[in-house]
């Protein structure tokens, strides 16, 4: 009893420090905010992110949930004598715009690549990454997006030109330099992975403190792009979750383009629906000052960023497919389940409806749930007819029955 006391003991002591000198986790679920890349690409500046963070504040989206305001790519200007990175003229004082950001109860990210350049060409962190991280957390960053781009042809394929493993390898090491650079400064930084899901990243990023981690190449504002996108993410479910070493771990399909480019209602609302049904980090990334009402509308839908935000953070499976129609399914907290039903397709005759088929989704007999676009009560039954407009969605939120 006594040895067992005492080994009771030693276990807590072993235990004990490393707790409290790790840092508290980060995106227990997926990370929510907006991020200046989609929309204003390399043309964002200090007063754009300021904007955006009033706006955020003002039209309801930090009350639903998004809280980053990050910052991407072309921020960056020259090192110093010292190697300390200076911001560009752009962006005149990076730590009173963290400040900024702060104040209006928001929190902010930043963007740098392992290589020496950007994928835009701006300073990298290749050398620098203690001295890059103490710097962001000096400023009081709040979120990291590591983005590969350089460091493919200037270290990967220059010290390992024929072989890929250890080019591989080269690369799992420079996340996992800056990851420890990161920890080591004591602030809780989120890491997002940005190297377009290779080397099957889901399995390796949740170990080394990677958050998130991008599973794809970089989406764009049209159905093709959001379609593909959304069928390269079946098989990787398991990966996502909250509770790993550095806090939640989520699969990446990209920041939202809701809003953008000429997508339509039903595309916009079904992208959304998507990615939420994917636990994906919901990152806007539109024209915040000029978003019309119903892109508002979307963004800021409660019930589908509950679906996204559900404590127990299970991704989706696409349950079945039957011609143009897609059927996903995910578990939720309690026992409730949503399912999505997606005409992919450009249109759809009437005279053909799609059939529901409760079976292969789990349900039995006819159920009660919500339809969370017109957040009116629905009967979902086995084989019952379902109409949608192309490229629409049915996202219904079934709980369980007391
Ligand atoms: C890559 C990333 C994008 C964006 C740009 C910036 O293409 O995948 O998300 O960050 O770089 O240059």
């Amino acid at each position: 009893m006594r040895r067992l006391a005492l080994s009771v003991l030693a276990l807590i002591c072993f235990i004990l420090p490393v707790r409290t000198s790790a840092q508290s986790p980060v995106a227990q679920t997926p990370p929510m905010g907006w991020n200046s890349w989609n929309y204003f690409s390399g043309k964002v500046t200090d007063k754009d992110i300021r904007d955006s963070a009033d706006q955020i504040v003002s039209n309801g989206m930090k009350d639903a949930g998004y809280i980053y305001v990050n910052i991407d790519d072309t921020w960056q200007g020259k090192r110093d004598a010292n190697g300390v990175l200076q911001a560009n003229e752009k962006f005149p004082d990076m730590k009173a715009l963290a400040d900024y950001v702060h104040s209006k109860g928001l929190k902010i990210g930043i963007y740098s690549s392992p290589g020496p350049k950007t994928c835009a060409g701006y300073e990298g962190s290749l050398g620098h990454e203690e001295q890059d991280a103490k710097m962001y957390a000096e400023w009081g960053i709040d979120y990291l997006k590591y983005d590969l781009c350089s460091f493919i042809p200037a270290v990967m394929q220059k010290q390992a030109p024929d072989d890929k493993a250890a080019q591989m390898h080269l690369m799992i090491a420079a996340y996992d330099k800056m990851s420890k650079a990161l920890k080591a400064t004591g602030r809780p930084i989120v890491l997002s992975l940005c190297q377009y899901g290779w080397d099957a990243v889901w399995e390796w990023a949740p170990a080394l403190g990677g958050n998130l981690w991008r599973t794809t190449g970089d989406i764009q504002a049209n159905w093709n792009s959001i379609y593909t996108i959304l069928s390269q993410q079946e098989g990787l479910q398991k990966y996502a979750g909250p509770n790993g070493p550095n806090g939640g771990h989520w699969n990446d399909p990209d920041m939202l383009e809701v809003g953008n480019g000429k997508l339509s209602r039903a595309e916009n609302r079904s992208h959304f629906s998507l990615w939420a049904m994917l636990s994906a980090p919901l990152l806007a990334g539109n024209d915040l000052p000029h978003m019309k009402p119903e892109i508002n509308a979307i963004l800021t839908n409660r019930d589908v960023i509950a679906l996204d935000q559900d404590p127990l953070g299970k991704q989706a499976d696409r349950v079945y497919s039957e011609g143009e129609v897609d059927v996903w399914k995910k578990q939720l907290s309690g026992g409730a389940v949503a399912i999505a039903i997606l005409n992919a397709g450009s249109d759809r005759q009437s005279t053909h409806p799609f059939h529901l088929d409760t079976k292969k989704l789990g349900l039995r007999g006819t159920v009660k749930g919500k339809d969370l676009w017109t957040g009116k009560e629905i009967e979902i039954k086995d084989n019952m007819p379902i109409e949608l407009n192309g490229r629409d969605i049915l996202l219904v939120r079934i709980d369980k029955s007391k």
